[in-house]
């Protein structure tokens, strides 16, 4: 069974930051091969995992849609996608596989090839134990329905009102569109101890449960402003502690 953890919230909350500091915890905690995805066609998951990335799954449907190059009368089409797949956009890293998304469908003809890559990006996904997903800002890709099956939505928020009014749209956005998520938890990033008792309050009332508290950590600024990997954090660091706590609490859910 895949068990699959996806973080949205609103620009700029640490969704990065989070799912960089996860994949991390995961790959040296856990048994069983690990998918790490960047779903921002923004593409920035794989600076904070110290990776080089060349291809996204979208610009494979770019290639495709702009050549014939899969006329090919040896290989059937999807047997020419899953190869570009498998051997152009999937990265091998140390202690996970990494793909990243790219830009997402546009509107047109696209419709065979996605179909396509939906099927082998799915089958795909059915080899991990683990799936960490990084997303887009906002709540376009919950409408467009691109995060599916997912076991634990990690919501980001820091301590502005309007990120936290952002959980609670994304939240009950995905609840009203029946995308299957089984569960919803909110990470306060960057948080101020001070700011703590009123935040919960506000989770309280949104009816949104909180499951960790990260805080503001000199350490992940300095590295991301050195642009140097998120995953060469030393143990010490503030947020990698946190990071190891959230998990802790998302143990029981785990099979
Ligand atoms: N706990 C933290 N302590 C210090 N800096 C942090 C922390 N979390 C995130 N940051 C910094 O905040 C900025 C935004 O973080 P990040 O890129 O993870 O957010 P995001 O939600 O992925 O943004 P976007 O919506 O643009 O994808 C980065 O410069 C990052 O280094
Ligand atoms: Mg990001």
């Amino acid at each position: 069974m895949t068990f699959t953890i996806a973080i949205t919230g609103k620009g700029g909350t640490g969704k990065t930051t989070v799912a960089a500091l996860l994949i991390n915890f995961f790959r040296k905690n856990f048994e069983g091969p690990i998918l790490a995805i960047d779903a921002d066609p923004n593409n920035n998951l794989h600076e904070a995992l110290g990776l080089n990335v060349s291809k996204t799954v979208g610009d494979i449907r770019e290639e495709i849609l702009q050549s014939e190059k899969y006329s090919s009368p040896s290989m059937s089409k999807e047997g020419y996608l899953e190869y570009l797949i498998y051997g152009e956009v999937v990265v091998e890293a140390n202690g996970f596989d990494f793909i990243a998304m790219g830009r997402p469908e546009g509107p047109g003809c696209y419709c065979y090839v996605n179909h396509l890559l939906r099927k082998i990006i799915d089958n795909l996904a059915r080899n991990y134990r683990f799936i960490i997903m990084d997303t887009e800002a906002g709540l376009e890709h919950i409408s467009r329905r691109t995060t599916r099956d997912i076991d634990v939505m990690l919501i980001t928020t820091d301590t502005s009102i309007r990120s936290l009014r952002t959980a609670k749209r994304i939240r009950d956005l995905a609840i009203s569109l029946e995308t299957k998520t089984k569960n919803f938890y909110v990470v306060v990033n960057r948080a101020s101890q001070d700011m703590l008792p009123l935040i919960l309050e506000e989770l309280n009332k949104m009816n949104l449960k909180l499951i960790g508290v990260i805080p503001e950590d000199p350490l992940v600024l300095e590295y991301d402003f050195k642009g140097k990997p998120l995953i060469g954090l030393p143990p010490h660091s503030p947020a990698i502690q946190a990071v190891a706590d959230i998990v802790e609490k998302l143990k029981p859910l785990i099979q």
